[in-house]
């Protein structure tokens, strides 16, 4: 299992390439089942995760072309992939793939929308909560599929197609209307999805669809409209840019301080966490080429902050929110309403000298004068790398173990920020 080895101390100074969002590759790769044609699409990430997924969307005989490096292309251009599912031979997602990662049950909506069945297995994913599928199955049958459970199997059937209906969620869900979403776009009819996710990825994912032909409008609010077309066609585009990777840096620079232009990140995707690093004392401005995030000389001042839905703070930053806190000039309150066990980060950052106190679904963050390197260990994507944005501010050496969490969300994390002066290797084995 390969580790990360982190010497702390030196600020971060250069360019940082902003990747493709994970969480829009995947379900813009789950959205090629939709069609028989092929879906182009650029700028994706190269991550565990859409390594995954690529195995699980063979598994049911979709094809997936990666064309070899074009001339002046570099390590950090996202990759192409050529998207075929003209045949699709089998409708079951097994337990063995989707338990690795959760965003693969999604597949469930376009299998039951085009083929009128779908198998999926109940999803595993990040130990980050229980993180159920209810809301999703309701989709669904709002859509008009008859669902069964049956050995941890969720089987949907829609024998002679889904019909537009109306989905109103009770709470906020990603996956919920990335379901709802390619499930109405084939349904007989129109459908309303009320209390939508109005995240930046909702909105790639519905414009993509757009392209292939659907009829969506209103994505990015809380009030989506789908009316449902009998087949979608093939499409190109262009993966929108990470905000969890733009604000996981931006929050490193903040930590270390330094001076780095986040290339390609887009303001409009994480405002509530610009502003809230604005807070806490660095200096964020815009330019043609990306986000720079600087902090000079001045100690950071701690912050107040509750995860929310887009367009609030996201749920994704928290952990990497926390270790930045660790080191600010007063106590920061901290509060979770996303995920009911998302502090595991908690003792791991405490082992590194941080001062955190949990009441309930909040955290109180009193800043400490110095962090001191130590052996810690990930336990989920977001917390992995609070752990590596702590490292880079301790005293000596941090060795991350586990980092196949962090493979699964970051692209080549130890050479974005090696690049920029950290003192960051990757042990293997
Ligand atoms: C997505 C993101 C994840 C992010 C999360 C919240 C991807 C691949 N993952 O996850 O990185 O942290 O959004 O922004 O895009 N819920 C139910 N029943 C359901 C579904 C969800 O109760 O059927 C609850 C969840 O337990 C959670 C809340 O709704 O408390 C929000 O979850 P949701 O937005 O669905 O998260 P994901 O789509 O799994």
């Amino acid at each position: 299992m390969d580790r990360i080895r982190i010497v702390g101390g030196r600020p971060l100074h250069g360019a940082i390439p902003i990747s493709g969002a994970k969480n829009a590759a995947l379900p813009l790769m789950i959205a090629g089942l939709l069609t028989e044609e092929t879906l182009i699409l650029d700028n994706v990430p190269r991550l565990a995760d859409v390594a995954q997924l690529q195995r699980i969307l063979g598994n049911h005989g979709v094809d997936i072309l990666v064309p070899g490096k074009k001339k002046g292309a570099t390590v950090d251009d996202g990759q192409t992939l050529h998207i075929s599912a003209a045949k699709i031979i089998d409708t079951t997602a097994p337990y063995e793939l989707v338990s690795k990662m959760r965003a693969s049950f999604w597949v469930v909506a376009p299998l039951v929308a085009r083929m009128g069945e779908a198998k999926v297995s109940m999803p595993g994913g990040c130990a980050i909560g229980t993180r159920p599928v209810d809301l999703l199955i309701m989709a669904l049958e709002q859509l008009g599929a008859t669902i069964e459970i049956e050995g941890g199997y969720v089987i949907a059937r829609a024998k002679n197609g889904l019909k537009g209906g109306e989905v109103v969620f009770p709470k906020v869900t990603v996956g919920g209307t990335h379901t709802a979403l390619m499930a109405a776009a084939l349904a007989n009819g129109t459908s309303v999805i009320e209390n939508a996710a109005r995240e930046p990825e909702i909105v790639d994912v519905a414009d993509c669809l757009n392209k292939m032909g659907a009829k969506i409008t209103g994505a990015g609010t809380s009030r989506i409209v789908v009316e449902g077309v009998p087949r979608l066609k093939g499409a190109r585009h262009s993966v929108l840019p990470d905000r969890i990777e733009t604000g996981t840096y931006a929050m490193a620079v903040a930590m270390t301080g330094g001076d780095v232009m986040l290339q390609g990140a887009r303001p409009e995707l994480l405002q509530a966490a610009l502003d809230v690093l604005v807070k806490s004392g660095a200096q964020v401005s815009v330019t043609n080429e990306g986000i720079r995030v600087s902090r000079n000389g001045g100690g950071l001042a701690p912050v107040d902050v509750t995860t929310a839905p887009f367009p609030e703070f996201p749920t994704d930053l928290q952990a990497q929110l926390m270790a930045l806190m660790t080191r600010a000039r007063g106590t920061s309150h901290i509060t979770e309403t996303i995920f009911e066990n998302r502090f595991m980060h908690v003792q791991e950052l405490a082992r590194l000298g941080a001062q955190i106190r949990l009441e309930g679904q909040t955290a109180l963050i009193e800043g400490v004068e110095k962090l001191k390197g130590a052996p810690v260990m990930a336990t989920d994507l977001r917390a992995s790398v609070s752990l590596v944005i702590a490292a880079l501010a301790a005293e000596g050496e941090t060795m991350v173990n586990r980092v196949y969490h962090l493979d699964r969300g970051f692209e080549r994390l130890e050479d974005k920020l090696g690049r920029c002066g950290a003192d960051v290797s990757r042990i293997s084995g």
